[in-house]
């Protein structure tokens, strides 16, 4: 194959390619709503269909207690490497609907961007590969490596049912190196590998006081208010300099050396750009770390949703009988979800008072992950981002999860390589998501050169 070839197979082909990546982002694959099942099971078979026709040999839908895992091979080659590319075909909910400019689900294009819930998460970045995929088949008559495909449902909340059919299906995964596109560049233009991802743990705390809600003139001032104690327990949470107060947290953390800090510190960002991409006055965050710190490598604690209580409109004067947060935090290596869990539990209980009831519930999690920079595929993948951006590719970590990449470094124990195609303003998990057009073409050619670099 020249890479000539492939890049007029993409300009003979782009319009087609486009057309077919909105068929894919109007399937609604909610992964979080259960009303969506069936279009969750839709957009399985439709991933299966389109990964038949690009002439993969085995392709096969996995059914699990959750969303069904895509799973397909094409192995022709004894004497060449294996790659395992992963990504997900689920989408978080579009909501709030509103603020969207079209409809979440009725993918449009605007000013060189596709706009739909999923383009950049991760169905644009996905399809991309499929289409590299297709052009490598097409101008080479075979793939010039051994391909595994994995594309599961449910990322989105947690990719439980991954993880395990993972333990179950080691020998079926057997690869040389895992290939994930479901994360950023670090600007328009910059190529980039993403070598470490924060991890996760996901709680939500229900204070509660009075059996009933309560007039707030007939009893206000001489009985708990969930609200007011929970609200005063997350307080607790956050000193003044911005540490998380929960005893513990911080034990396993992994000190930044000098010299990532050095590197993050010439990374071309400044916290202007930054605020203008997030829209606030000021930064804020733990004491002693810039702003990229503490996003890719320093573990926070924030709160995701807070209710209880009058939620309507105008004035109603009650005391609630309960309160609840949803809390998250981001973990860092060598951090435990399971410890963190823990550890917050112990402390929420400890700072509440005894006039309340605490219940406390933990969703999902994952492990926080800093993987290989210096693999073989690592090397493919700079090399590949190098010739179809003519940019250097830089080297940069996120504050974003993935769970399933600890599951593959530790039960496959290859190395995985994260080649983010998104940009950090596609708005992923918001109103208005999109995908550059840019970044899906140059996708498109990431993907055919890496697979023919390795
Ligand atoms: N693709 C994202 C994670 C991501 C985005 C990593 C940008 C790096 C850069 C993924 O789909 C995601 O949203 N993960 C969730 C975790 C999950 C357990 C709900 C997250 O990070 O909140
Ligand atoms: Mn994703
Ligand atoms: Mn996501």
């Amino acid at each position: 194959m020249t890479e000539q070839a492939i890049e007029t197979y993409l300009n003979e082909n782009k319009d087609r390619f486009l057309e077919e990546l909105k068929d894919f982002l109007r399937i609604p694959s909610v992964s979080a709503d259960p009303s969506h099942d069936g279009d969750t099971k839709r957009c399985a078979k439709w991933v299966r269909d389109h990964l038949l026709s690009l002439g993969m040999e085995t392709v096969e839908i996995h059914e699990t207690d959750g969303h069904p895992i895509v799973y397909a091979a094409h192995c022709k080659h004894d004497d060449k490497p294996t790659v395992l590319l992963y990504g997900h075909y689920d989408v978080q909910p579009p909501d709030p609907l509103e603020l969207w400019h079209s409809q979440p689900f009725d993918p449009t294009v605007r000013d060189g961007k596709i706009f739909a819930r999923g383009a950049t998460d991760d169905k644009g970045q996905v399809f991309a590969h499929f289409k590299g995929i297709e052009s490598l088949f097409k101008t080479n008559g075979e793939l010039p490596i051994n391909l595994k495909i994995v594309i599961e449902g449910e990322e989105e909340v947690g990719s439980a049912n991954l993880e395990r059919w993972v333990s179950e299906h080691v020998d079926l995964l057997e690869c040389d190196s895992v290939v994930i596109s479901d994360s950023s560049m670090f600007a328009p233009g910059v190529p980039s590998i993403t070598y470490g991802l924060r991890g996760l743990m996901y709680c939500e705390v229900t204070v509660i006081g009075p059996s009933h809600d309560l007039h707030s003139g007939l009893y206000g001032g001489a009985v708990p208010n969930p609200i007011n104690v929970l609200s005063g327990m997350i307080a607790k949470l956050h000193d003044e300099n911005g540490h998380v107060t929960i005893p513990g947290f911080y034990d396993r953390v992994r000190e930044l050396e000098a010299e990532e800090r050095a590197a993050f510190a010439s990374l071309p960002i400044t916290d202007e750009e930054f605020l203008e991409e997030v829209g606030a006055a000021n930064t804020q965050g733990e004491e002693g770390f810039s702003t990229l710190e503490r996003v890719w490598a320093r573990p926070t604690l924030d709160c995701n949703g807070i209710f209880g209580g009058f939620m309507g409109k105008g004035a109603k004067t009650v005391i609630p009988s309960q309160a609840t947060a949803k809390i998250s935090c981001r973990l860092v290596p060598d951090q435990d979800p399971e410890e963190v869990a823990k550890q917050m539990e112990e402390y929420l209980r400890e700072v509440a008072p005894d006039s309340v009831k605490v219940e406390f519930t933990v969703f999902h999690g994952g492990k926080p992950i800093v993987v290989s920079r210096d693999n073989p595929t690592v090397q493919a993948a700079c090399r590949a981002l190098q010739k179809s951006w003519d940019a250097e590719t830089v080297f940069i970590r996120s504050g974003g999860s993935i769970p399933v990449v600890a599951t593959f470094t530790e039960l496959l124990e290859v190395p995985c390589v994260l080649v983010g195609l998104g940009l950090s303003d596609d708005r992923l998990h918001s109103p208005n998501e999109k995908f550059d057009l840019d970044n899906f073409f140059h996708g498109i050619l990431t993907s055919a050169y890496l697979y023919a670099e390795l």
